[in-house]
């Protein structure tokens, strides 16, 4: 459960779904769906063609807008490459870091997660790094090592009190896009190692104050029983943050 130190926040990861047409059709849906749960920050994580569009359909509301990948760097000769300036430009605020797709089919590691966070901070982009270990890993009972070993290169070198606005998402890979949820156990447990590594990694006091969020299969259903706990700050969601009144019931379902 979230503390008052740390706010719930649901963010919909829109993947590669979407035309404009369709993201305005949603976020005109879904404002009035939550008009109501003011517990949650809610972000919606859009591709890079959406997100003019979605930063101006969803002014005046209480959405948030999130880019799913970046590059390091500023500007350069980087063809396909998206700049946290351009980012910040279109007025986007929140940017996904190593989600486990990018690692997976794009050769993100845990050394470009750490440049590109460093790159977040600096620019005042809100950053939501992604860690989870694969089914292999689980299997292996090497969670608690992956975990540590992403979530420290992640931190390396980064000042703790430049580092207020962090996020982290615990994705566990088999269950992302599996419909198998990992148990709220399951989450809470890697959560805590997670917070321990921050702590390590950054201070005591950030490690109390950075919202975790749980992401893999999260639906209307399971939201309360993973939200309730402890250490678990909201929900990263795939597949159920594509129609309004699905995403809708998971924000609902996040005020545990
Ligand atoms: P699903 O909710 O579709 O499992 O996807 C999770 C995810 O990858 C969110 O970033």
């Amino acid at each position: 459960m979230s503390t008052n130190e740390r706010k719930t926040l649901i963010a919909a990861n829109w993947k590669m779904y979407k035309t404009p047409d369709e993201a305005v059709a949603f976020i005109k849906a879904f404002v009035p769906l939550i008009g109501k749960h003011g517990h949650a920050e809610v972000v919606v994580c859009a591709s890079p063609t959406l997100l003019p569009t979605v930063v101006d359909a969803a002014r005046n509301t209480p959405i948030r807008v999130a880019a799913q990948n970046m590059h390091w760097l500023d500007q350069g000769a980087y063809t396909g490459e998206t700049s946290p300036l351009m980012l910040k430009a279109l007025g986007v605020t929140h940017v996904l870091i190593g989600h486990s797709e990018r690692r997976q089919y794009f050769n993100e590691t845990d050394e470009s997660v750490n440049l590109k966070l460093k790159s977040a901070l600096a620019h005042g982009l809100i950053p939501i790094v992604c860690v989870g270990e694969l089914l292999d890993e689980r299997e292996a009972n090497q969670t608690a090592e992956v975990l540590e070993r992403q979530t420290s290169i992640a931190l390396g070198g980064i000042d703790p009190e430049a580092a207020k606005s962090l996020i982290i998402a615990y994705e566990p890979v088999w269950a992302i896009g599996t419909g198998r949820t990992a148990t709220p156990e399951i989450a809470d447990d890697a959560h805590k190692i997670i917070r321990a590594q921050i702590a390590k990694s950054l201070s005591p006091a950030l490690a109390a104050s950075t919202r975790i969020l749980y992401g893999g299969s999260v639906k209307g259903e399971n939201t309360a029983s993973l939200c309730c706990l402890q250490d678990i700050d909201g929900a990263l969601v795939g597949g159920a943050s594509l129609d309004p009144a699905s995403f809708a019931s998971i924000v609902a379902n996040s005020a545990a």
